[in-house]
């Protein structure tokens, strides 16, 4: 595969997207018009007939779609399941996907599923071995692969670097491309207290292919990145600074739980797009990309719940088993 760089200048342009759930499903597909394109589950939907089948196909004859995984377990010491491989790629073949995604994390140990993102050592021996990996499963499918900043709520003993300059040294010494989550960035810029503006500027920006724009719910001792809230204006922030500065091949909107009307999705659908038009202009009209923003709006306001951990542990167990 040539370097990712130029795989990425012949990818299509796929649009404004959301991800394809079962609760939303039909709506999701009764509103071609407001909706570019679909990300979907893998794991819901490899080796599956039955209802899961039929709304694949349903959405495949109708959306571009691609997938965004949660057990390849890239960073995990097991050697890459070569049964779970060979599944993605009929499922990524029969939807014709221009690329696929995972998340930069570990999900399985001795071949024990957890199903949880779980943070990594960020270091050297962590960066090659994950490299090595991506590269075979690049080799492997045959499509150009995204990995996912993730959210985490603890730094793992080990690391020898911080999450951006973990980030930048996988993506480039793997050389695939980046799946970046707004969210993400920001719900880890409250609870490790760092700037996310930075933190963009930190990362090689320029291999971002898709991003994720989704809620979060804020906490006494942690912000949670749940899925399952409205978009805060400071996300809506980030997006539009990464957009003015690079083109990304697809934005989209993940809504995993708490649903509400179908409108305010659509509402959000439509916020996104605008943003990405207004951000498209500055960066073909040549003109500056925006400045970081004041750094006030991203203060944590702790008397927002009462959220703990428990139920912070409850909440993403819903939505990884949502998505
Ligand atoms: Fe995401």
């Amino acid at each position: 595969m040539p370097d990712f760089l130029d795989t990425k200048k012949l990818l299509p342009n796929l649009g404004i997207g959301l991800g394809l759930r079962r609760e939303l499903a039909s709506q999701t597909l009764e509103n071609r018009s407001k909706i570019d394109w679909l990300e979907l589950v893998p794991e819901n939907y490899m080796g599956l007939g039955g209802a899961s089948r039929e709304r694949l196909e349903s959405a495949r004859d109708q959306f571009p779609l691609v997938t965004h995984g949660i057990n390849l377990s890239i960073g995990s010491t097991d050697d890459l399941n070569t049964e779970y491989l060979s599944k993605l790629k009929k499922l990524l073949d029969f939807i014709d996907a221009p690329w696929f995604s995972d998340h930069l994390c570990f999900t399985s140990l001795d071949g024990i599923y957890m199903h949880d993102l779980l943070p990594l050592p960020r270091s050297k021996e962590a960066i090659n071995l994950i490299a090595e990996k991506v590269k075979r499963v690049q080799g492997t499918i045959g499509r150009p692969f995204l990995l996912e900043n993730i959210s985490y709520y603890m730094n793992v003993p080990g690391s020898e670097m911080n999450d951006s300059q973990f980030l930048a040294e996988v993506a480039e010494k793997a050389d695939c491309g980046l799946l970046l989550d707004v969210n993400n960035v920001y719900v880890n810029s409250l609870n490790h207290e760092f700037d996310p503006f930075q933190y963009l500027d930190q990362i090689p920006l320029e291999r971002t292919v898709q991003i994720h724009v989704a809620g979060h719910k804020q906490g006494a001792d942690y912000v949670i990145d749940t899925h399952g809230s409205a978009v805060v204006e400071p996300v809506f922030e980030l997006l539009q600074y990464v957009l003015e500065r690079v083109d990304a091949k697809g934005v989209m909107l993940e809504r995993d739980q708490n649903f509400p009307a179908f409108e305010e999705i659509l509402a959000e659908v439509d916020k996104i797009r605008q943003i990405s038009q207004a951000a498209d202009q500055v960066r073909q009209a040549g003109s500056a990309p925006r400045a970081h923003s004041a750094v006030k709006t991203f203060e944590r306001d702790r008397k927002a719940s009462t959220i703990g951990r428990k139920e912070m542990a409850e909440v993403k167990h819903a939505r990884v088993l949502s998505a």
